[in-house]
This record gives C-alpha cells, structure tokens and sequence, in this order.
C-alpha cells in the first residue's frame, strides 16, 4: 500500500520505518528540514535501540522515504497523522496546532485516484475526546474523498520497535455510519495484514472510545506508579520495604507486578502532559470531579522529585558547595528522551540549592551540554564520582544498577549513594561502607 505519515517524532518515525519494514511504500513527511533530511538518508534523529538498523533497511530498499514536501503525501491510500500535542504552556491542555496543520495539508494535497477507493486518514497522535468527530466533519465537508479511523499508539520509548511490530493491541474508532466503517476498517485491515495482526487482540469501537483508550490506559499506568509512590511514603516513615510490598501485592493476578516500581516517579512526553490534558479536557466536558483523583496521581509524583532533593540535602548536611553525582538525566534508560525528566527536574533543583553537579547519562550527554552549557556533563562516570558527597542513582541505566560499590567507593569524598529508582541491593552498597538511602525502603533487616 502506499502510506504517508505526517509528522515525524518518535512515534512517526517509527510508524514510518515499521510500515515500510511490512512491505508498505510510505512518504514520511515533517516540517522539520533538518529532521527530514537525516531521516531519508538513513540517520536517526533520536537514540532508540534497533531503530537506526530499521530505518536504514527501509530507505535501503526504496520503499521508505522522507520529505518536507506536502505534494508528496498526493496518492496515499492511508494518511497516518502523528504529530506531537504537548503540553500548553501554563496551562493543563494539550495544543492542538499540528494535528489541525496536518489535517489541513491533507485536505489540500490529498487527492485519491478517481475510480479508486476514498483514502484513509488514520489518527494515531494522542488527542482530547471529541478530536475525532472534529476531524471527519472538516473532511466530509472538504470535498475530498476522505474517510477517518482513529487508530491509538501505545508505543513505549526503548521498546518503540517491539511495540508497534508486536503491539499488545490494536484498536480501531471507525466512523458510525456502517458503510463508511466498513471501508475504513477494511484499509486498515489490508495495512496491518499478517504479520503484523496476526494474534493480536483487535478491539473496534467508535471514535470516542478509540480516543479514550489511549488517555485512560496511560492515566493507568500514571495512577499505578503514584499508588506505589504512595505507598514508599508510608513505608518511609513505618520501616517498611515498598519493593517487598510492591512484589507481594503484584503477586495477586488483579494487581500485577509491573508498573509498581516506586522511586522519583514517573516524566516522559506521554503520562505527565496526558494525565494533564484529559483533566482538562473533563472539565471541558462538566465532567472534572470524574478526574479529581489525576490531580493527586500529578501531586505525589512531582513530590517524589522534591524528597529526593531532600534525601540529598539530608545525606550530605546541606547542599551548597557540596558535589553530587547525577547518574541518569533521561526520563528512563535506553532513550535519549529528557522532556519532564524527574532527574532533569532534580539536578535542577539540587543545582538551585547551591550544590555543585557532575552529570552522566548514557545516551542524552551532548544533548545536554548543548542544552545547559552551564551543567558540568563529564565524559566518564569515574570523573563524576571523584570527589562527590552523594552519589545518586537517577536513571536506571544497565551501568549504574550493576555498579560494583566497592570499587567505586574509593573515587567519592563521603560514601552516600540516593537510590531515586530502587534498583540498587541496599544490602550490598551497606555492606561495601556505603549509606543507603532508597525511596521507601527503611533500612531492610529482611
Ligand atoms: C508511556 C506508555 O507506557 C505507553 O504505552 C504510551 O504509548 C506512551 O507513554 P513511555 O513514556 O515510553 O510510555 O514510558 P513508560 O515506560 O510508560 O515510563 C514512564 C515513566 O514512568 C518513566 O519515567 C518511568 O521511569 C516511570 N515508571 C515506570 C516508574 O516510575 N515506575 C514504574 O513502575 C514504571
């Protein structure tokens, strides 16, 4: 089939290269020159494991191309819209500008072969309830032969390639009328052919639904994490080990264990901005006391940043003139991923507060120091540690969980490791002469 996706980012992309990998011609398109132009030859603009190999197969075998040009999206069967809609500044909604962009650039440049089938425009950015039917009047009154479907990505950085090839689910909004769904839900059908939807659950609802899916599993995921989160403060103050509690609660089948690591929360460009944006968008809708309760799932996770500024401050007596050493910046590992970053927001803070910093990450280290020239980024984690009053854990990159405490504990002025992920063996790092200090572990005995 002939595809086009309009938009770029991390989801785009990867819906670009992963279509193109099934056999589909797609045209990535995105306003962003620079973007485009490494994307089409070969070049990724993001770290995520396995995209470069794919990307590469893709615009290798011609069938994966990328432009800034919108004339190019002309005679695709299906029009993927996945552009960004973060947050509004200083407010909770999520701006809407590129997905109403995108609609209108395919309305001007689409144009389905006459005789053929209308094309599909396919919505996978994450949008307010309502979007949607938005959407299909703009289209049926542009006098052009377009069909919507409402097609959520639930695509998780560091495993961007894996989700959407072997997705959990696939889930389609078609339009009510019976006719037009049909036609929609078989062109999407024909798009994620074998193997791609073969044994995967395929739930088809309306628009609403397919739009509330996306926002409810990721005010989920958000509620799970802050529930934990919760639970680690409790445990703070009773001697209580939130891991020990988070693996007896998982083990009842209703509860589950994943999703229930607590430590400085959760960040990203999904949970934080959707959590935020369906609030607002409930009270759009007269409906806000529905989602009261997102509002202290958003509480407790921005107070886990604050308290492990204070674990810090605490560990090395006051934090002006004393040295930390931040491991981890991204939001979580295998991404170079910083938008709402709980340990950007952290060193911030820490910085703030007078302390001097020295930052690794694996991935996000130039991006960084491009960013904030005035951080202290050192090429090796040795050069971090040198000298440092904490050490503190704020990513959970593979190098950082399998630290080898004795070995490190030379390199540091006072031996204080903050576990801001709880991915550290307490007993270890005490044993080696190091003071623990978790995010809801007391001082484990058991
Ligand atoms: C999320 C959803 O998981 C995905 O389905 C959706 O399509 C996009 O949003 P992502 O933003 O890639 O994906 O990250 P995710 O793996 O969900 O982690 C989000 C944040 O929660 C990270 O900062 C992570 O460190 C944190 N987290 C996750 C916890 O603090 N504890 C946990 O138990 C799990």
């Amino acid at each position: 089939m002939r595809i086009s996706v309009i938009g770029c980012g991390y989801l785009g992309a990867v819906h670009a290269a992963s279509m193109a990998q099934l056999g589909h011609d797609v045209i990535g398109l995105d306003v962003d020159e620079a973007k485009v132009a490494k994307l089409a030859v070969g070049v990724a603009p993001f770290h995520e494991p396995g995209f470069d190999d794919l990307l590469r197969r893709g615009v290798e075998s011609g069938r994966l191309r990328f432009s800034a040009d919108p004339a190019e999206i002309r005679d695709a069967e299906i029009h993927f819209v996945a552009v960004g809609t973060p947050q509004m500044s200083g407010r909770l909604g999520a701006d809407m500008s590129y997905v109403d962009q995108a609609v209108t650039t395919i309305i001007e440049h689409a144009d389905p072969a006459d005789g053929a089938r209308p094309a599909l425009v396919a919505g996978k950015s994450t949008v307010p309830v309502g979007t949607a039917e938005a959407i299909a009047q703009r289209l049926a009154s542009s006098g052009k032969r377009l069909l919507l479907a409402w097609n959520p990505e639930f695509l998780r950085e560091g495993f961007a390639i894996q989700d959407t090839l072997h997705p959990d689910r696939i889930v389609y909004g078609l339009p009510d009328d019976r006719a037009d769904g049909e036609l929609a839900k078989s062109i999407l059908d024909e798009c994620y052919a074998v193997p791609l939807a073969e044994d995967t659950p395929l739930v088809v609802a309306n628009y609403p639904t397919a739009e509330l899916v996306k926002v409810a599993a990721n005010s989920f995921l958000a509620t799970k994490i802050s529930f934990i989160n919760a639970m680690a403060e409790l445990c703070d103050v009773t001697g209580g080990d939130v891991t020990r509690l988070a693996e007896a609660i998982g083990h009842d089948d209703r509860i589950g264990r994943k999703f229930l690591q607590a430590g400085i929360g959760f960040g990203g460009g999904c949970l934080p901005k959707d959590i935020r944006a369906f609030m607002a968008r409930a009270g759009e809708l007269g409906v806000d006391q529905a989602l009261t309760f997102l509002r202290e799932v958003d509480t407790i996770n921005l107070r886990r940043r604050d308290h492990a500024v204070h674990l810090a401050e605490e560990a090395v007596g006051g934090l002006e003139g004393k040295k930390i050493a931040v491991l981890g910046i991204t939001f979580k590992p295998d991404t170079d991923d910083m938008r709402d970053s709980p340990a950007l927001d952290i060193a911030g803070k820490l910085w703030a507060a007078g302390a001097e910093l020295a930052i690794v990450d694996p991935a996000a280290a130039d991006k960084l120091r491009d960013r904030r020239p005035d951080l202290n980024v050192p090429d090796t984690l040795e050069e971090a540690l040198e000298g440092a009053h904490a050490v503190m854990v704020l990513t959970p990159w593979r190098e950082f969980v399998e630290l080898d405490p004795a070995a490190v504990l030379p390199l540091v002025a006072a031996p204080n490791v903050i576990d801001g992920r709880n991915v550290l063996d307490p007993q270890r790092w005490n044993d080696a002469g190091w003071n623990y200090f978790g995010m809801g572990r007391g001082v484990p005995t058991w």
